[in-house]
């Protein structure tokens, strides 16, 4: 792997082998989403504990400070939208000569495994990775199941991080599934981070699922709305956040989550 490469795959994943990187891209299918009406507001207070920022060129531009140091995953696919037809028939939106020039430490595209674009989506993830692979440039693969959530399990969920790992992505997104995640991550030849997908009931779930994530081979999260749509956001991202790098344990989340939401 080149040094660039490295360098910025390094910036993202931390030393202990783990990262946290905080996705506030939904906006570019689902528009103005509740508590990402202004983004910029929103992750103020939540950027010092993330170890990467995924985002579109555009919120990057018009909300988030040129001279914040959370390094940038750049949403670079789209096309499609909440109120269109096929979300799977996504296409590239953004050049990777752009990525350079907003110094992106990676990019992120989303792969529709099983669905209509299936094809489409996993070519434009083989462009990508020559493109990254010529500029050094990351890929993080999003294993998408669009509006079939029920798409959450471990015969599938494998199946898609292995396919986006086979075509050259760098980090693979999937969903965490209480079943059998450790073969999902096996299968996996490439480190794999987990969504959090819609809100939880509570945030003890959250723990949960991320500390057994962590167990079972993940060197992380890529977790957006039950960090940022919560009434204590920062209190979540800090509990998650020891939970990934200092080892704690959802019991201990709890606590810490409590101290930090009580504390002034
Ligand atoms: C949206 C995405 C998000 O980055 C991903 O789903 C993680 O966010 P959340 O934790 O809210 O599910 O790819 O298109």
């Amino acid at each position: 792997m080149d040094w660039g490469m490295k360098n910025r795959l390094n910036r993202l994943i931390k030393p202990d082998g783990r990262t946290l990187f905080l996705p506030i891209d939904h906006g570019y299918f689902q528009g103005p989403t509740s508590k990402l009406e202004h983004p910029g507001e929103t992750i103020a207070p939540l950027l010092p504990h993330a170890d990467g920022l995924f985002v579109t060129r555009g919120v990057l531009r018009a909300c988030v400070d040129p001279a914040e140091e959370t390094p940038i995953i750049l949403r670079v696919s789209g096309g499609t939208s909440v109120v269109g037809g096929d979300l799977s028939n996504e296409g590239l939106t953004t050049s990777m000569a752009d990525a350079v020039r907003l110094n992106a430490s990676a990019v992120g595209l989303s792969i529709f495994v099983g669905h209509e674009y299936e094809r489409e989506s996993l070519l434009n993830l083989g462009k990508l990775v020559d493109e990254g692979l010529n500029l050094g440039m990351p890929v993080m693969a999003v294993t998408a199941v669009g509006k079939e959530l029920e798409r959450r399990e471990a015969r599938y969920l494998g199946l898609a991080c292995r396919i986006a790992a086979e075509l050259g992505a760098q980090v693979v997104k999937t969903y965490y599934c209480a079943k059998d995640f450790d073969k999902v991550v096996d299968g996996c030849p490439v480190p794999v981070v987990m969504a959090g997908g819609p809100q939880t009931d509570t945030e003890l779930e959250v723990f949960e699922f991320v500390y057994d994530g962590i167990q079972k081979g993940a060197i992380g999260v890529n977790l957006g709305r039950n960090i940022w749509k919560h009434d204590y956001p920062v209190a979540m991202i800090t509990a998650i956040r020891a939970i990934i790098h200092d080892n704690i344990n959802p019991k201990q989340a709890q606590d810490l989550f409590t101290t930090t939401k009580n504390a002034k």
